[in-house]
């Protein structure tokens, strides 16, 4: 038994006396009285320390406590519903564990690459613990799903002699003198597992050498592949919706206070709850180039719309800087408005980078939906044209088979098509699942080796599973950080994972 509890338990210690161990994320204080907002992974809760009821001494304690200073507080727990988890602490002790110098991040706005050189410090704060907790009950959620429906969770090599998904991105490494590359994928792997165990998943790192800053690409992340006998493509895109629909009720259920510290606007994913509209690529393209309407909404005529509102937000929101500026200049206001207006216009400078960053993409997305060729793959602003029309995740298959993978199965009633299918979150978020149904017939699968310019003598085990009880299958890829990127609606792929790793960030 532990000898104090979790913030996250303390509403069942109501009245009660109890020891609280956690870190001070927060301070306050008066004439003889101090708040700490105390953290302890499990959640935030207002400590009070006062001369009457605390004693001098913890009155001092708490007044030297500095942001971080790890503590160990004795108290007792009140109801009060105003307060952040609808608690708080009269504290009766208050003992300092470790003390914290000059803590780097302080509650100003940091630069990004600042924030990414402290990740380690970084990752305590409010909103990347919520974003975190939010990531965790996404594995969770996936694991009960697939082992709910009988899945057996199996794990891929991560050295491999092979590349699944092209060579342009393996990272080389030396395997006691032979090449090998860090996996970009277990799908491989995964398919023979199926054959052994019928339904398998694997859920492990996935490394890609991307040579270029996007805010959607990683170099190493984490990748749910499940892989099913005798399932088609079809089948398949029931497994990726069921998986989702499950996911993003469990986050829904049980994230509430991480969502609401994120600010997160659940009606989208409330909306992603129904049946993801199904459309094969020919389909797709025509409602890109707004040649088809969704529920009446042309793509074209959207994005140019897009643009009218984005240029007239612009200068209204220009006018209300200056009104502001000038009002605090003016030098006619009480020192609490000055602040409050202070603050204000910073909210509103962050609105307007977020307005010119939107006048900046728009037209690169109006340029993609007037000029996709057809026979391409999906770019990102591709992908964002598409999405725009959606209120939940679309999937996309039957894809031109020479801009995807040499595994895909053709579709035998149209050669030209590969029965890959892409699941594509709303939001301008884009693809988050990739997969399809195999190519069974070996013949085939030779020719696309080559096509490929893969390595043969690589892909002799891979072919044996077609010449031994070779059975129609199919599978997919979740990129995991994807995903917690679009549930938490992040700017950026960096924040859905503890440590990235990516083109230019190997550190901390
Ligand atoms: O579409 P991809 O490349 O598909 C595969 O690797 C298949 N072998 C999967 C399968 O069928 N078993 O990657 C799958 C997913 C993408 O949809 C994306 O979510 C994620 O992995 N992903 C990345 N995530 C972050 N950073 C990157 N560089 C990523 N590359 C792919
Ligand atoms: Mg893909």
């Amino acid at each position: 038994m532990s000898d104090f509890i979790y913030i996250e338990n303390a509403k069942q210690f109501v009245g009660q006396t109890v020891t609280l161990k956690g870190w001070v994320s927060n301070k306050r204080e008066g004439k003889g009285i101090v708040f700490i907002i105390l953290r302890d992974g499990t959640g935030f809760c207002q400590c009070v320390v006062t001369e009457d009821n605390s004693g001098i001494e913890n009155l001092n304690n708490a007044q030297s406590c500095t942001l971080e200073t790890s503590v160990n507080i004795e108290g007792i727990i009140a109801l009060d519903e105003k307060q952040i988890g609808g608690i708080e602490i009269q504290v009766t002790n208050i003992k300092i564990i470790g003390e914290s110098i000059e803590y780097p991040i302080a509650k100003k706005e940091h630069g990004i690459e600042f924030l990414m050189d402290q990740r380690h410090l970084w990752l305590r704060s409010t909103r990347q613990w919520a974003i975190m907790r939010i990531r965790n009950t996404i594995i969770f959620s996936i694991h009960k799903y697939f082992q709910s429906q009988q899945f057996i969770q199996m794990d891929a090599p991560i050295f491999t002699g092979n590349a699944c998904e092209g060579t342009s991105t393996l990272f080389e490494s030396d395997f006691y003198g032979d090449t090998a590359y860090l996996s970009q994928s277990g799908q491989l792997y995964g398919e023979a597992m199926a054959m052994a165990m019928g339904k398998i998943y694997t859920f492990g790192p996935t490394f890609r050498a991307e040579k270029s800053k996007t805010r959607r690409h990683l170099s190493e992340f984490w990748m749910i592949e499940p892989e099913m006998a005798f399932y088609d493509i079809f089948q398949n895109m029931d497994t990726i919706e069921g998986m989702l629909h499950f996911v993003i009720k469990e986050v829904i259920e049980n994230c509430k206070t991480e969502l609401e510290t994120i600010n997160r606007d659940i009606s989208i994913l409330e909306s992603s709850l129904k049946p993801f509209p199904r459309m094969t690529y020919d389909e797709a393209v025509d409602i890109i180039k707004g040649k088809v309407p969704v529920n009446g909404v042309y793509s074209i005529a959207l994005l140019e719309k897009e643009l009218k509102d984005a240029e007239d937000s612009l200068v209204a929101i220009d006018n209300e800087i200056e009104e502001k500026e000038k009002k605090i200049a003016s030098g006619s206001l009480k020192k609490g408005e000055v602040n409050f207006m202070t603050a204000k216009v910073i909210q509103l400078k962050q609105e307007k980078n977020d307005i010119e960053e939107l006048l900046r993409n728009i037209p690169t997305w109006l340029n993609s939906a007037r000029n996709f060729e057809y026979g391409n793959d999906f770019g990102g602003s591709d992908e964002t044209v598409l999405t725009k029309l959606f209120d939940s995740p679309v999937m996309v298959y039957d894809w031109p088979h020479e801009v995807k993978a040499f595994y895909l199965k053709r579709n035998p009633e149209d050669n030209r098509f590969a029965r890959g299918v892409d699941v594509l979150a709303p939001e301008g978020y884009g693809e988050i699942v990739g997969g399809g149904e195999r190519e069974t017939n070996v013949e085939s699968l030779i020719e696309k080796i080559h096509e490929h310019q893969l390595p043969m003598e690589e892909f002799e085990w891979y072919l044996d599973l077609r010449k031994f009880g070779s059975v129609p299958h199919s599978g997919f890829g979740l990129g995991l950080e994807r995903l917690v990127t679009w549930v938490c609606k992040l700017k950026h792929v960096r924040e859905s994972i503890p440590f990235p790793r990516m083109y230019g960030r190997l550190k901390p």
